[in-house]
Formats: C-alpha cells, structure tokens, sequence
C-alpha cells in the first residue's frame, strides 16, 4: 500500500516564514494570514510560540477541519521538551489528538462531508488490518504536524467520525488515550467478563482502560500515587487500589488480592520501572500489555519470569481507523463518558503541559480550540 501523508501542514506555511501572533501582516494577493497554531521552534514549554500561518485547503482526497478541541497526552510532553525524537524536523505543530467539524472537502471525497463532526486518527496511514512500517508512520503530532491550529487539513481516510453524545472536548480525548486502552484490553489481552485487570496510576490510558474493563464486566485492580485520585478512582468502579509510593513492592498486594494468582492483564504504562512489579503481579499465562514510558529502572529486565510464567508480553502502540471506529460503537452502546480534568483555553498550552508534567492530573487535559 502506498503510504499517505495528506496530513500535511498548511502547504503555503512551508514557504512562508512564520509570522508571530500579534504581529502585523499584510496577506500576499489571493493567501489569507488568519490560522492560528501553537508551534515547537525548539524543544522546551518555554520555546512554544503561537504562530499565524496561511489558511490552509482540501486538495483532492482531503478535508478541511475546523479544530474545537485538543486533548494532551503524555506523548505529546514528550515532543515538546525533545524527549520523544530528538531529532525531530521543527517547526512542528504538536498534539495527535483533537475534535473539530469538516468545513471543506477536496475532490472526490465521499467519507465525510461539511457539517460531520470528526476527530483526525493517531496514524494517518493506519486504516486497518496489521501494522506495518508505512501505516505506522504518518503520525499526528510527531511525524506530520498536529492538532493544535485553527484548522487542519487530514486526508479523508485519516478522520473518524466522533459518537453523537460525546461534546467536542470529550470526543478529543478519544484518538491516542481511549484507542491505546480499547487496543490493549480487547484486541491484546481479548479481555472476558470476570478476569482481573491492573491499571496503573490514573492518567489518560489508565482511566480509559479501567472504565472499558468494567463495562466488560473485569475486576479492576490500581496503582496510584495519591490517596485522593484512588478514591476517585474508586468512583469510577476501581475495585481495589494500592498507593505506589507507599507500597513499591505492589505487585505482593495485587497477589493477595487475586487469591495468590495474579491478574489476568496488566495494562503496564510505567515501562522500565514498574515492568518487574508487573511480571510479578500478572497471573502464569497472563498478558502484559506493554503501553508506557514513564519511568526508568537501573535494574536488569527479569527476562527469566517472562518465561517461567509463561506471560504473553505484548506490545501496543495506539490501534487502527477500524478499531477506532469499533471503540466508537462500543462508547455510543455504553454511553461511557470521557474523564476530563480540566479544560484549559488555547493560550494556556504552556499551562496545561505544565500540569501533566507536575502529575496532577485525573484523567484527560483538554485544551479548547482556538
Ligand atoms: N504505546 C502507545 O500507543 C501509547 C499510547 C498512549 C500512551 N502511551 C504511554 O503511556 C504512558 C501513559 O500515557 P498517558 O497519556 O496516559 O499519561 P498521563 O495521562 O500523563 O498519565 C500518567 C500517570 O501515570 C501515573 N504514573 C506516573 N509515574 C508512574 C509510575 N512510575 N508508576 C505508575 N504510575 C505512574 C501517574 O498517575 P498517579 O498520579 O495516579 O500516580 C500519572 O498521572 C506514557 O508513557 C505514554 O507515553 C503509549
């Protein structure tokens, strides 16, 4: 399959120099200077800047989308202070996720049409089927430019059409944090009625992991390290919750809570530091669903439990447009509604990955459209 990149920054903003905000311009004959978009210059928070680029078009086979809601994921912190690539081309518009409305459509585009309310896909290029080297590149925010503009041009194939019930700032926590967690509990771990599944902390994938897992109807187990945010969990219908910072051997505590069996998923977002615990806490034949980054580990990875539990390791990175559009249909019949901490305006982007940085977060940060 020929690979995709429609998800294109506006095409006239290439050769336009960029124009900070405030300052003022005089739009070339037939360009208008109006969109706004928050852009990485350099790596750092400090370094954001809000640029005004030139309105971008639908060319055939793309829509236009006017942007309503972006939502932040620990991925996208990650772009913004260097971490995530480092050597990433800049200027970069950041965030794969967002909401918005088809304002315009290119030439032949029958997907969608003005008036349809969308959010744009993680991986552009990722319609269905196994990954791929060329379906996983094209992704949102990270190798092509993001969400957060005024308006987006994304290739018809890349947008999925957001459940009726949701509000623009809910549907844009859907695309990275929802679709990693649907990905990894039904798709990974094929996650039945009655198995118990362990969440860790209670960021964007761990909110949306324990809520799909009880309408499945799982035992949800969690890790956390506020007291607070595990009573708000709790809420939720976390089952039980242990404070990691307080219990940093939890993986005893999740044995004891299984009837010294262990759980039958680990939705493991804590990555280097928190894998030991996890192959200690997952049941013998049990899955982990290796998702995170969030922290680092001097110690060496215990390879031997993998083998001795015999423990399906597997790896998951987002999912696919059709498994997003299944999540949908499963969001639309549940009426789950999306955890949102707290919305931040556009010009609060600094402020809002401020947040996230700190850890104070429950759930997903939103930052509304321009
Ligand atoms: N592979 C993929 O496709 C994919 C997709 C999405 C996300 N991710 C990765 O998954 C991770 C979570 O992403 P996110 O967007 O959900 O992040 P997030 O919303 O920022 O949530 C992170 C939360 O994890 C908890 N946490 C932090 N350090 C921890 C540790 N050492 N052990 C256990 N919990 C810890 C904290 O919750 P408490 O305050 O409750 O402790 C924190 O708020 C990140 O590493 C991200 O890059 C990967």
């Amino acid at each position: 399959m020929v690979p995709r990149f429609a998800a294109r920054p506006p095409r006239l903003s290439r050769a336009l120099p960029l124009l900070p905000e405030l300052c003022i311009l005089r739009d070339p004959p037939g360009i208008r200077l109006t969109m706004k978009a928050w852009r990485i210059p350099s790596f750092g928070i400090d370094n954001l800047e809000r640029a005004t680029l030139a309105d971008p078009e639908p060319r055939a086979g793309e829509v236009l989308v006017k942007v309503h809601a972006v939502s932040l994921n620990y991925r996208d912190l990650m772009v913004v202070l260097g971490i995530y690539n480092p050597k990433m081309h800049l200027p970069r518009i950041p965030a794969s996720d967002g909401a918005g409305m088809v304002v315009a459509v290119g030439e032949g585009v029958t997907r969608v049409q003005p008036g349809d309310n969308v959010c744009g896909t993680f991986m552009q290029n990722w319609i269905d089927g196994r990954p791929s080297p060329e379906k996983v590149r094209g992704a949102l925010g990270g190798d092509i430019d993001g969400m957060l503009a005024t308006h987006v041009v994304l290739d018809a194939q890349g947008v999925v059409k957001i459940p009726g019930y949701l509000s623009f700032d809910e549907a844009a926590t859907l695309p990275c944090a929802a679709l990693t967690a649907w990905n990894a509990l039904v798709h990974a771990a094929r996650l039945t009625a009655g198995e118990t599944v362990l969440i860790q902390g209670t960021g964007g994938v761990s909110i949306y992991a324990l809520q799909f897992a009880k309408a499945m109807g799982a035992r949800v187990l969690g890790t956390s390290g506020s007291d607070e945010k595990l009573a708000r969990a709790h809420a939720l219908g976390l089952d039980a919750g242990v404070n990691y910072r307080s219990t940093p051997q939890w993986a005893k505590w999740v044995v004891e809570q299984t009837d010294g069996q262990g759980a039958d998923v680990v939705v493991e977002v804590g990555g280097a530091g928190t894998f030991a615990q996890s192959l200690s806490a997952v049941r013998m034949g049990g899955t982990v669903t290796q998702i995170g980054v969030l922290s680092q580990s001097a110690e060496p990875l215990p390879i031997p439990t993998i083998l001795h539990k015999q423990v399906h390791v597997q790896g998951i990175y987002v999912g696919s447009r059709a498994q997003f559009e299944e999540m949908n249909r499963a969001l639309e019949q549940n009426r789950i509604a999306p955890v949102i901490d707290k919305v931040f305006a556009f010009q609060e982007l600094p402020e809002a990955l401020r947040r996230m940085q700190a850890g104070k977060h429950f759930g997903k940060i939103v930052v509304r459209g321009a």
